[in-house]
């Protein structure tokens, strides 16, 4: 069994605070595998499980015997909970509508789910007291996924390895998604060491979510010719692509290290006739597919796609799984101490003006609050209208909308931390004039009208504020007041 009692408190000094997130998922450190598949079976889910973090077996496709065996596995070598990763989109509705029901019957404690989102699973999965976890690569998304019922959400930044689904780099994106939504958020992409899970932990995130950094431990089910190339590669070197694309929904991307498909050395992806490279137990693995290669594969491996994420500069050797979390854990408590356990901003300067001392922080913390309060009203208003307006000439409008809001709600969380306070939970009733007016033009008008009388506002938050913060909300006001109802931009 690996792991320790389940009563126990996590005994290393060095260990990472649990998190609201952590009390749902039921584990101890806020250290998430990602659900990867084909790499992330038994042995690595219940390393990761055993230690304190929480594993999800990546199982997209996987027939259901492979799923129960993997399943029984985890539960032989830890006693530990973990999850399943599942991807509606990659996998025949049929054998999704099994794999679900197999959850269920198996008692699985939670299901992450990611690509587009499909609303009868996460209900299916939620009425039968499944946690759900939905990674999301956008705030819109992030919004769908939380109407949509899950319980918790990962933010997904284009430095991802593996599928990429949006196009944002993560920290902005956190910012935004820990603006528009009220449930938990944890962090995915490019996170490999122990300062990179400090940072977001320290921005709201409440888990990091390790692909690459665990793909490339003794446990995991990838290749060794896979995990060399992990060691030797390059950050930069790595590329986004839809160049492997048999068995998924077309115009995915994913980001992998360069090999002669990239190169484009084995012709054209979508128009060569299909050939097989490799086969792993009797199934022939396809050129062009999204198979990566696994221990129980032969062929020509190289040529598979070699998932990677950005964070593989900070990745020199191939370590039991255990080791690499313990490092991460030990670096990030101490970035986290470091930092006072307070919010840093990352890639931006400090945000508060000098002359807000003590005294003075709380009111400017209040009206942070108050705003976020308002802006985060408005932007669910905005993603209900969207949802109505589709189809309509209307719908470009509020996507725009819509992406501003969320930016807007981003800048607030990220003024918020500066001064090391952390967003209220949004009240309900907010904004019920506009969700009274049953026609969705009507309502765009009177949400610019809003927004207009919004500006001064933040106007005098820029007055309050420094830095990046004082620039971001000044823009933000700009915006607003600039802002043209639809009908004088001649939307109908
Ligand atoms: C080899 C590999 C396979 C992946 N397979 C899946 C998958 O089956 N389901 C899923 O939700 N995400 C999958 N992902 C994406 C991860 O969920 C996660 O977003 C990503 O690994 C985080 O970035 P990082 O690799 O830089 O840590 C995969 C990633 C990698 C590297």
């Amino acid at each position: 069994m690996i792991g320790f009692p389940k009563e126990t408190p996590v005994p290393d000094i060095h260990s990472l605070a649990a998190t609201p997130l952590c009390h749902l998922l039921g584990c101890r450190q806020p250290l998430i595998l990602a659900g990867m598949g084909g790499v992330a079976r038994a042995e690595l889910a219940a390393a990761v499980s055993g230690f304190g973090g929480f594993g999800f077996l990546g199982m997209v496709r996987e027939p259901l015997a492979l799923i129960e065996r993997e399943v029984a596995q985890v539960r032989r070598l830890t006693d530990q909970p973990f999850g399943v990763n599942l991807i509606p989109a990659g996998t025949a509705r049929a054998l999704l509508r099994s794999q679900v029901d197999l959850c269920i019957a198996l008692g699985v404690s939670a299901v992450e789910l990611f690509w587009d989102i499909d609303a009868w699973v996460i209900e299916r999965l939620r009425s039968a007291g499944i946690t759900v976890v939905h990674q999301v690569g956008s705030a819109r998304d992030a919004l769908h996924a939380q109407a949509a019922g899950a319980h918790a959400l990962i933010a997904q930044g284009v430095e991802a390895g593996g599928h990429v689904w949006g196009r944002q780099p993560l920290l902005p994106l956190l910012d935004e998604v820990l603006g528009c939504v009220g449930i938990p958020v944890a962090a995915a992409g490019g996170l490999a060491d122990g300062r990179d899970v400090g940072r977001v932990l320290a921005q709201g995130a409440q888990a990091a979510v390790l692909g690459t950094a665990l793909m490339a431990t003794t446990e995991s089910f990838a290749h060794e010719v896979h995990k060399q190339r992990l060691v030797s590669g390059k950050a930069a070197d790595t590329l986004l692509t839809e160049d492997f694309h048999v068995n998924w929904p077309p115009h995915a991307a994913v980001r992998v290290l360069p090999n002669a498909v990239t190169r484009g050395e084995r012709g054209d992806p979508f128009t060569s006739a299909p050939q097989v490279i490799g086969e792993e137990e009797g199934r022939p693995i396809y050129l062009f597919s999204t198979d990566s290669p696994l221990r129980s594969m032969t062929g020509e491996l190289e040529t598979m796609a070699l998932y990677a994420g950005k964070g593989i500069d900070r990745i020199s050797a191939i370590v039991p799984a255990a080791e690499r979390l313990r490092q991460i854990a030990e670096a990030a408590a101490a970035h986290l101490r470091l930092v006072g356990n307070a919010v840093q901003p990352l890639a931006s300067p400090v945000c508060y003006a000098a002359e807000v001392q003590q005294g003075e922080r709380q009111p400017v913390v209040a009206a942070l609050q108050d705003l976020l309060l308002r802006e985060r009203a408005l932007t669910q208003l905005v993603f209900e209208s969207l949802r109505e307006a589709q189809g309509t000439a209307l719908h470009p409008c509020l996507a725009s909308l819509l992406h501003e809001q969320a930016k807007a709600c981003g800048v607030l969380v990220r003024a918020l931390r500066a001064l090391d306070a952390r967003p209220d939970a949004v009240p309900s009733g907010l904004c019920e004039q506009g969700r009274s007016m049953p026609d969705v033009q009507e309502r765009l008008q009177w949400l610019t009208g809003v927004r207009r009388e919004m500006a001064q506002q933040w106007q005098g938050l820029a007055g309050q504020l420094d830095g990046s913060c004082a620039l971001a909300c000044a823009e933000v006001s700009r915006l607003y007041q600039a802002a043209l109802a639809p009908v004088e931009m001649g939307g109908d």
